[in-house]
């Protein structure tokens, strides 16, 4: 099978589907307080369509699939789909992003299933303005839900800091703490103005490079660790048994270049590019029923629309998908 390779040379290795766009929470950056009209079920991908879109793209070269939403927890049957993505032949590693809230009860059998890692949202360590953030009382639930995936063994355990100025500025070095003595990746993340973001301006974003100062501020110099193509630069608190991780989404224009990820939407677009409207609809034709060979030609056609790079930055901060009311939890971060 000849690989899922770009018109820049990249080769598609991470796919993320996101499988819902439902949410059990609904994060101020993300959701608008009443919810938002949901996908009809209709329009939202079958397991089975997603199992055969992965049957395509792994033997083409997808080594990482991470499963996101919405909340992809609040999916029914989410550990018999864990199960069939894992028996496929050539996968290296399935993930998961979620907000944590279910893995206290879920955990067991998502790692029955063969779930690999888990990425766990969670932007303060305060249990009021965590109610604030989300909307939801919650907090010591995710605190749960963290501690089960470490007891579970899900390795490295992830945990997103989404970072905005005014509400988790302060708590920067109580994250960074976190990695003294836990094997977990806390990574913040630079706050990008999608969907119901676009609410905040440039002020609230904090630079990766600012949180790297606060942080070594406090800690001393972090040593850089190897980097993995992500978003994320990966560095080490001296002496830490986890590590930190900054996104920078809107400072580093860098990790284009290398960008080796395409993304399947709740309703089954395929999305080149997390910043960009370009994107090719894969559920109608297959629906339509189309072959095999088409459904390979068209994501070829979707990865071939993957720009060089995106066009938003600091300096530059607008929404992409103007018009979308809550995008992120549709395409799945
Ligand atoms: P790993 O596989 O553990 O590296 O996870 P990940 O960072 O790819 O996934 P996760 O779902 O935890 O995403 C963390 C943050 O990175 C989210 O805010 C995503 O929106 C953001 N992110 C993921 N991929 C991209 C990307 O290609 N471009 C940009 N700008 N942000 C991304
Ligand atoms: N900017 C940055 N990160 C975001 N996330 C959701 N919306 C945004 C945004 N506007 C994060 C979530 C989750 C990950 C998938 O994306 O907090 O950790
Ligand atoms: Fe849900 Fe994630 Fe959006 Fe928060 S950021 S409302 S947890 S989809």
């Amino acid at each position: 099978m000849t690989p899922l390779i770009d018109t820049h040379e990249r080769r598609i290795k991470y796919l993320r589907i996101s499988i819902t766009d439902r949410c059990n929470f609904r994060c101020r950056y993300c959701m608008p307080s009443g919810g938002i009209e949901w996908l009809p079920h209709e329009s939202i991908m079958k397991y089975e369509e997603y199992l055969r879109i992965l049957r395509i793209c792994i033997p083409r070269g997808v080594e990482k699939v991470r499963i996101t939403g919405g909340e992809p927890l609040v999916r029914k049957g989410l550990a018999d789909f864990i199960a069939s993505v894992k028996s496929i032949d050539g996968l290296r590693e399935l993930s998961l992003t979620t907000n944590g809230v279910l893995l206290p009860m879920q955990a067991p059998d998502l790692k029955r299933a063969g779930l690999d890692r888990v990425n766990i949202s969670l932007d303060t360590l305060d249990r009021d303005k965590f109610s604030y953030i989300t909307r939801v009382n919650a907090f010591d639930q995710v605190k749960e839900g963290i501690m089960t995936a470490l007891e579970y063994g899900f390795s490295p355990v992830k945990i997103n800091v989404v970072a905005i100025r005014g509400f988790n500025d302060d708590e920067i070095p109580a994250f960074a703490a976190l990695t003294l003595d836990r094997p977990v990746e806390v990574r913040f993340i630079e706050l990008m103005p999608m969907g119901c973001a676009s609410r905040y301006g440039e002020r609230e974003v904090i630079s990766s490079e600012e949180i790297r100062r606060i942080i070594e501020g406090r800690y001393g110099k972090m040593a850089p660790v190897e980097y993995n193509h992500g978003p994320a630069k990966v560095y080490q608190i001296q002496g830490s048994q986890g590590k930190i991780g900054l996104i920078g989404a809107m400072s580093e224009y860098s990790f284009c270049s290398t960008c080796n990820r395409i993304r399947i939407t709740a309703n089954g677009s395929l999305r080149p590019c997390l910043f960009s409207d370009d994107h090719i609809d894969l559920l109608s034709p297959m629906r339509k029923g189309i072959s095999d060979i088409e459904l390979n030609e068209l994501i070829e056609e979707g990865v071939r629309l993957k720009q060089r790079s995106h066009g938003m930055c600091m300096g530059q901060h607008v929404a992409p998908h103007q018009g979308c009311d809550a995008l992120m939890n549709t395409i799945g971060g």
